[in-house]
């Protein structure tokens, strides 16, 4: 089944989901849910009763992927190859980032449509994680560069830098890079060279283009001036940069690592559109990727004006504060039509 894996609260659950692990109190005694079982109503209020307060759960959706969750793992797989092969030779081979890169670009453009279902697969594993991250800012960085009306050059080249963004990461130490815990000042520096070993590896394996290698070096800048490596700012920023540093921060924040949960993904939109109005990221952009997910993305639970608890399951383009929710009964409510609903507040 394709769905979006979320955390969620178990005060937030809304029966018809799949719970993605098996919950025990005692090894003695049968679970409260199992992986694969549907959450009823009833397992919700045995959790709340055994005092568990958060459940992995696949959210149950109608509206088809925008690229579905068996293509990601696949890409994903072909990224660890790119990334592996990298180690070895300090550079990458560019027909594979190519043909990734237009893979995602077609899909994308070829699902398209006013009703749109974003999935991310979330990792248990941090080194696992690098190579999904790239697929997933990938996706996020096409999706905003076609709702801005980039022309399929444009995009063919912002995938190829989103996808190879964090490639420099190979140069850090792993020890370092995946350390479970907050990085020392001295471990950090090392972390943020990525960006300049990623630059490295782009001229040594002849990409040329000065806009790709941006992407890749310029990703963690700030409008402001605060980011790193060069601390530059708005106007010395290329689009690509400035694209790749959103769809970075989303995925980043909707990650499960282990050193973070992971954050719900109404609250990571929300500090999207907070670091947009502190010139962190670019208001325009974050405002055509909030076109795109809506202000409240798959996986959210909300409050219904007829005060029904509902789960959002998609989005429809243009309609950011009005998306397809499911309500307890299994019904399917698509508030862009239905208009005498609306959402009165975020229950997440
Ligand atoms: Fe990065």
């Amino acid at each position: 089944m394709n769905g979006q894996i979320v955390w969620k609260k178990v005060d937030s659950l809304v029966p018809g989901d799949t719970s993605m692990e098996t919950v025990r109190t005692r090894n003695d005694q049968p679970p409260l849910v199992h992986l694969g079982q549907v959450v009823t109503q009833e397992v919700i209020e045995t959790l709340k009763a055994n005092d568990v307060k958060y459940l992995w759960v696949q959210i149950s959706q109608i509206t088809p992927p925008v690229v579905n969750p068996q293509k990601i793992e696949k890409l994903k797989e072909e990224m660890k190859d790119i990334f592996q092969s990298a180690v070895e030779k300090m550079q990458v081979n560019k027909n594979e980032i190519r043909n990734l890169s237009s893979e995602i670009v077609n899909d994308i453009v070829k699902n398209y449509s006013d009703k749109i279902s974003l999935i991310f697969l979330i990792q248990q594993n941090d080194e696992e994680y690098t190579y999904i991250h790239e697929i997933h800012v990938g996706m996020i960085s096409v999706l905003i560069g076609v709702e801005i009306g980039m022309k399929i050059n444009d995009l063919s080249r912002l995938a190829f830098s989103s996808i190879i963004h964090d490639i420099g990461k190979i140069m850090v130490p792993k020890e370092v890079l995946y350390a479970p815990r907050k990085l020392t000042e001295k471990e950090f520096e090392m972390v943020k060279k990525h960006v300049e070993y990623g630059a490295k590896i782009c001229e040594k394996s002849n990409v040329e283009d000065p806009r790709i290698i941006s992407g890749v070096r310029d990703h963690h800048e700030k409008l402001d001036g605060t980011g790193y490596l060069r601390g530059l700012t708005k106007d010395q920023l290329g689009l690509e940069p400035r694209i790749i540093a959103i769809a970075d921060v989303y995925d980043a924040l909707i990650a499960n690592r282990s050193y973070k949960p992971s954050w719900s993904p109404y609250k990571v939109v929300s500090e999207l559109v907070k670091m947009a109005s502190f010139n962190k990221l670019d208001k325009e952009l974050v405002q055509a990727f909030v076109s795109v997910v809506g202000l409240y993305p798959v996986g959210t639970t909300v409050l219904l004006s007829n005060g029904e608890k509902a789960i959002v399951t998609g989005n429809t383009m243009g309609h950011k504060t009005r998306p397809i929710v499911r309500v307890a009964s299994g019904e399917y409510i698509d508030l862009a039509e239905e208009k005498k609903l609306s959402i009165v507040q975020v229950l997440d």
